[in-house]
């Protein structure tokens, strides 16, 4: 990669964010493509994040990525919002369009199509456990996709606000979770297996049951402890690691205009 006075940077904005694993798949397929682009990662404390926002018309960066914490408080800053973005009500996507910053969704796309390798979404029982910036996105997707979606949160309140604006089924909290057994699909959303917290799973033992589809969308790691578990049981599992490709993708090509190289960042993912 070589880097001159042409070089369009995109980036990603977290706190903390020294695992960011989206740097390493960004600019593998930049490279694949020999495209001009470099892709950094910053973190900005809360008290400058709209110094940052306001940087990417400033500096002209092309597209940005967006992470916890501030998936929804960036939103206050944009010039406009995709219609799937709103709905969700968190951004994790920034397209720089002659200075106007428009905010996207595309967690819940890497959610979907990381399922829809496996099997079809359509009238299947999807259990989501998490109702924070992934839980909403990935909810959403499963519901877009024909999906009879339950949501479970620690937080009730939160749950059930989420169960109210996207019209999906109240789970309850994670004691509720430990009886629901009637699924084909779930989805660990929550922070609980990534790092620091790897070595236990928010989902009950009791309810991985052969057969079924697991999804954890941990990035740090990708074999979390729940994904074990799940194999032991023999359930089909997919880790965060498609989530993340399949979200990337669909970023890269808004940013660059071209079809991202999924294999090669794929590859490069897999490495890390
Ligand atoms: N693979 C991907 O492409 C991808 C994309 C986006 C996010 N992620 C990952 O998804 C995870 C969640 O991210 P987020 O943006 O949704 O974070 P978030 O908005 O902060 O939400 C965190 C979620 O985890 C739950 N939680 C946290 N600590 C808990 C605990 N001790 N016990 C029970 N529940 C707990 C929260 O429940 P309460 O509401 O009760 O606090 C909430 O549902 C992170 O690990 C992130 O890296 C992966």
């Amino acid at each position: 990669m070589k880097i001159n006075a042409h070089t369009i940077l995109c980036a990603s904005l977290a706190y903390p964010n020294r695992t960011a694993k989206s740097p390493i798949m960004h600019n593998a397929g930049f490279e694949a493509l020999d495209l001009n682009y470099v892709y950094m990662a910053f973190e900005p404390e809360k008290k400058y994040l709209k110094n940052a926002i306001d940087g990417i018309r400033g500096l002209g960066l092309k597209g940005v990525s967006i992470s916890k914490p501030y998936k929804e408080e960036v939103i206050q800053y944009l010039d406009e919002l995709d219609k799937t973005a709103e709905d969700i009500g968190a951004v994790n996507t920034i397209l720089n369009r002659e200075n106007k910053l428009i905010g996207y969704n595309s967690d819940w796309i890497g959610a979907v199509k990381a399922i829809e390798e496996k099997t079809s979404i359509k009238n299947k029982k999807v259990v989501v456990v998490g109702a924070g910036g992934a839980g909403k996105a990935i909810a959403y997707g499963m519901k877009y996709r024909g999906g009879q979606v339950f949501i479970y949160n620690r937080a009730m309140e939160k749950a059930r606000k989420l169960a109210s604006q996207l019209n999906i089924n109240l789970g309850g909290d994670l004691e509720e979770l430990q009886k629901m057994k009637d699924y084909d699909i779930l989805v660990n959303a929550t922070s609980i297996g990534s790092y620091p917290d790897t070595n236990r799973s928010i989902i009950p033992e009791n309810i991985l049951i052969e057969g079924r589809i697991i999804m954890d969308v941990a990035i740090n790691p990708w074999h979390t402890f729940l994904i074990k578990k799940a194999q032991e049981m023999n359930c089909q599992t997919i880790t965060g690691l498609k989530m993340l490709l399949f979200q990337g993708a669909f970023q890269f090509k808004l940013f660059t205009g071209y079809e991202a190289p999924i294999k090669v960042m794929e590859r490069n993912l897999v490495q890390t």
